[in-house]
């Protein structure tokens, strides 16, 4: 039989980047050939994402728009995968009938099983089951040819049910992955010659084997306590493990992340200093109605702490604004806390009150539009004046920086990230891309770094 193509389509966070990778690794090994033309493909999967309403729509635009191209090929397959799967399930078959296929995030083993049938015997299939233990581990996800970075997730699902987010709904409970595993992946990535790991996570503090399933089901008692790895832990053995790579981990949570972490981060040189620590707003009203488990306070007392123990740490933030009942002293108290702590930079959204969640259920979505819009605007431009306050504070300084690619404005130019993840902009002398490098930065937008090779 003549090898069917496939064509993947990504939407959301990074962790759908590595699900879509494993997704290509589970076809390929089937014999399936990934193609970047969709008009060449036999198979269209799309992985969703439904953080927001904004990304529902434009995926659901999306399948709309590439309805055609089942008037030019007959059996052409439609596959949903990812968040939307877990949220719409077979509601997808009714809304757009081309849809053959659904499946949720732990459900990809079943690929090939399934297009192979719909390619004998016609049909539409689902499945969005959780797992209890589906964490990949055995699969190398297929990456991209450029070897500078890969993704390693570490752990899946989220157990916090924050009340606005639909994560816990759409990934299920918390599972992490075997670390013998993960410890595999990041020297066998070394070795085919990649330079920076980022560990993912939905929330990576949240890490915990204790030799597999739900960290839910967790029981003291049947367990020695040395076989428990916890996140510091993890972050020492993969620093030990790669030395040369850099390493990064993606994302932190205020309420769970440990002093043991930066300890290790002061530890390891290899180990990048940058947090991403979301805190979604400043109000104490605010944080509470939205489950997020720490106070303004507790949150002030940790950022102390990081910049106590990692002085040149880049913290970096994401940001809600307009949530329910949001009042201008709310706003106000973000703001505040932004002056405050001056993140590096920030992901900045509107509340988009999302079904099955907490929020949805409970709360009246009763901040208007156009305040909301008003909000994220001040928002965005205080986030703008502290990241030029951050960036040109590495003026005149010495950073090493991993050379990335060929700069988008110039091709005599490269560009890389500093440890803080700030993006830099050089001239290219003699070096390659994947060389860590001395740069000294001379300048910088709002956005990006402007330096030389030292
Ligand atoms: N811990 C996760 C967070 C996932 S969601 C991680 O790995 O990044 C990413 C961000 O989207 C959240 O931090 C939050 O700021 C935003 N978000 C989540 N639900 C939202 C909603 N209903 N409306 C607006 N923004 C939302
Ligand atoms: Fe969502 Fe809160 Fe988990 S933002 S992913 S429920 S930590």
């Amino acid at each position: 039989m003549e090898k069917k193509k496939y064509y993947i389509e990504n939407y959301g966070c990074q962790m759908n980047i590595s699900d879509s990778e494993i997704v290509c690794s589970i076809l390929d090994n089937e014999g399936f050939i990934q193609t970047d033309l969709i008009q060449n493909a036999n198979i269209i999967l799309i992985n969703t994402c439904s953080i927001r309403e904004k990304s529902e729509k434009k995926i659901l635009l999306r399948i709309n728009q590439i309805k055609y191209l089942k008037n030019y090929k007959k059996n052409l397959i439609i596959g949903i995968l990812g968040c939307m799967a877990e949220i719409f399930k077979k509601k997808f078959f009714k809304i757009n009938k081309i849809v053959n296929l659904i499946l949720g995030p732990d459900s990809y083993r079943e690929l090939p099983f399934l297009i192979k049938k719909i390619l004998n015997q016609n049909g539409k299939y689902i499945n969005t089951y959780f797992s209890n233990n589906e964490t990949y581990s055995d699969i190398i996800p297929k990456r991209k040819k450029e070897k500078i970075t890969a993704f390693v997730t570490i752990m899946r699902g989220c157990d916090n049910m924050c009340t606005f987010c639909v994560v816990p709904f759409t990934r299920g409970r918390e599972k992490s992955r075997d670390p013998i595993s993960i410890l595999k992946e990041c020297e066998f990535l070394f070795q085919k010659g990649f330079k920076e790991i980022i560990l993912l996570g939905q929330n990576v503090d949240s890490y915990f084997w204790y030799g597999g399933g739900l960290k839910k089901n967790f029981n003291k008692f049947s367990l020695k306590n040395n076989t428990i790895i916890n996140f510091p832990k993890l972050l020492e053995l993969v620093a030990k493990t790669v030395p040369f790579m850099r390493i990064r981990f993606w994302t932190s949570n205020p309420n769970q992340i440990t002093l043991n972490v930066l300890n290790v981060m002061k530890k390891y040189k290899n180990i990048c200093k940058h947090i991403h620590l979301p805190v979604q707003s400043g109000s104490n009203k605010i944080l509470s109605l939205m489950n997020r488990k720490y106070s303004r306070e507790e949150y002030i007392l940790l950022i102390n702490q990081i910049y106590k123990i990692l002085p040149n740490c880049s913290i970096s933030c994401d940001i809600i604004t307009g949530f329910c009942n949001e009042s201008e002293k709310d706003h106000n108290e973000t703001l505040n806390l932004m002056n405050y702590v001056k993140y590096n930079f920030s992901y900045m959204f509107i509340y988009s009150p999302r079904k099955l969640t907490y929020a949805f259920k409970k709360f009246n979505d009763n901040v208007s539009l156009t305040i909301k819009k008003r909000r994220l605007t001040e928002i965005i431009n205080l986030q703008r004046k502290h990241s030029y306050y951050r960036l040109k504070k590495s003026i005149g300084k010495i950073q090493e920086i991993l050379i990335e690619g060929i700069s988008k404005k110039s091709i005599n130019y490269f560009y890389g990230r500093n440890s803080g993840n700030d993006i830099v902009i050089f001239n290219k002398k003699n070096y390659k891309i994947g060389n860590l490098i001395k740069v000294k930065i001379n300048n910088c937008t709002s956005a990006t770094l402007i330096g030389e090779i030292f």
